[in-house]
């Protein structure tokens, strides 16, 4: 399942813009305070809607004040558009404001078209808590059976028609678009969190900044040993120096990793090998996550990490993508830009204020000078990518 278009209006620093054809692997560049962690955050905003309600979601983010775009008016909007393997693409446009103190859900639509011509469907309709939903289809069948609406009242205005509506737990558009916003994922690791000397318990996915780094070894190497003889032989494969790793459960219950370097006999213990190791470890342990998630963002992943390093952890992240997860990643380094191919690749840039995102494929010089064996770090670094400078 893979987003593939995303409008944005009246949030923050994103007053209109659009973001077209995604890839599987998207990589955004810009300076900062242009967005990045802003167009991330539109998926964290979502999530609290859905798993809230619309007044949470835009109260924890500094209420309309802050989260709309300044001097503008109008409702905060966000439409994805989205396709799972061969379905169609659907719509999912949801519209907030302000009414009498309170998020107001204006406008939530879900809809698709089946076959490329004609009208689309709407599974739902709704404006102030109220609208209709379809009650009779749950999967994308070519059939012409009529779709059955209802008129259908939320509890209340500030919550989600997919979430308030219990026939929807059936249909397969509309859980499939729940599951990409409710298991989102925002890793924005702090390594020195990570180090390897925490009391026991338990996870079995990275946290957001990968402290619990040591219990999802543990975990995998438990439950999942498979997967993590897979993360220790790529650890060796990607970062040089380290020939081997290899674990080892302690009488507590813990797992102490040893990092064998070619030049010395004895290994390392996780605790003293250097911060780039341990973050290469953290990104693989979260790149195998036995159950991934359907989308990642990833915040500047290449603190810490030596620039050939950026190759393999791009790699890495198409390996995901592939897998099933799409991940957006921003990014102020050009050596992870010139590991990227020219449709991964967006830049943000701010005017006036407010920001837009510019897709380089779409640039005639740019792909000129890929073809000609550029890269994109070193394009940027000439100040090709708009008036984007690393
Ligand atoms: N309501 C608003 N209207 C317009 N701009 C806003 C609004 N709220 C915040 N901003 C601006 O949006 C920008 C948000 O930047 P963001 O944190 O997303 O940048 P970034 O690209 O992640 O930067 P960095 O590289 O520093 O992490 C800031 O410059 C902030 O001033
Ligand atoms: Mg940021």
């Amino acid at each position: 399942m893979r987003i593939e278009r995303l409008t944005i209006r009246n949030f923050r620093v994103f007053k209109d813009v659009t973001v077209a054809d995604l890839p599987p692997l998207a990589i955004f560049v810009g300076a900062n305070g242009s967005g990045k962690s802003t167009l991330f955050d539109v998926f964290g905003f979502l999530r609290d809607a859905l798993h809230d309600n619309a007044h949470v979601a835009v109260t924890k983010r500094g209420g309309f004040k802050e989260l709309r775009s300044r001097d503008s008016e109008g409702p905060i909007s966000i439409e994805v558009k989205f396709r799972e393997d061969d379905g169609p693409l659907v719509t999912y446009l949801l519209e907030v404001d302000e009414t009498g103190g309170r998020a107001c859900v204006t406008r939530e639509v879900l809809k698709y078209k089946r076959g490329r011509h004609g009208k689309p469907w709407h599974l739902l309709d709704f404006t102030r808590g109220a609208g209709t939903a379809v009650t009779n289809e749950s999967e994308y069948d070519g059939a012409a059976s009529e779709m059955k609406r209802e008129e259908q009242r939320l509890e209340s205005p500030d919550i989600l028609a997919l979430k308030g509506l219990g026939q929807f737990e059936k249909f397969k558009t509309v859980s499939a678009f729940r599951r990409i916003i409710e298991h989102w994922h925002l890793s924005n690791f702090h390594i020195e969190d990570a180090r390897p000397s925490q009391e026991s318990a338990y996870a079995e996915h990275l946290s957001p900044q990968g402290a619990n780094l040591p219990l999802v070894t543990q975990y995998l190497y438990e439950r999942h040993p498979d997967v993590f003889k897979r993360i220790l032989e790529r650890m060796s494969q990607r970062v040089p120096g380290v020939q081997k790793v290899t674990a080892e459960a302690t009488v507590d219950g813990r797992v102490v990793l040893r990092f064998q370097d070619g030049a010395f006999r004895d290994p390392f213990i996780a605790k003293y090998v250097s911060d780039g190791t341990i973050k290469m470890f953290a990104y693989l342990v979260l790149l195998h996550d036995p159950s991934p998630h359907p989308l990642l963002c990833v915040e500047e992943p290449e603190n810490q990490l030596y620039p050939t390093l950026l190759r393999e952890l791009v790699e890495e992240f198409r390996d995901y993508a592939r897998r099933g997860g799409q991940v957006l990643t921003s990014t102020h380094s050009p050596d992870l830009l010139n590991a990227a191919a020219l449709d991964e690749v967006y830049w943000i840039e701010k005017r006036a204020g407010f920001s837009t995102i510019v897709r380089a494929a779409d640039s005639e010089q740019l792909r000129a000078l890929v073809e000609e064996g550029d890269t994109l770090g070193d394009l940027w670094k000439q100040g090709l990518l708009g008036s984007v400078n690393p």
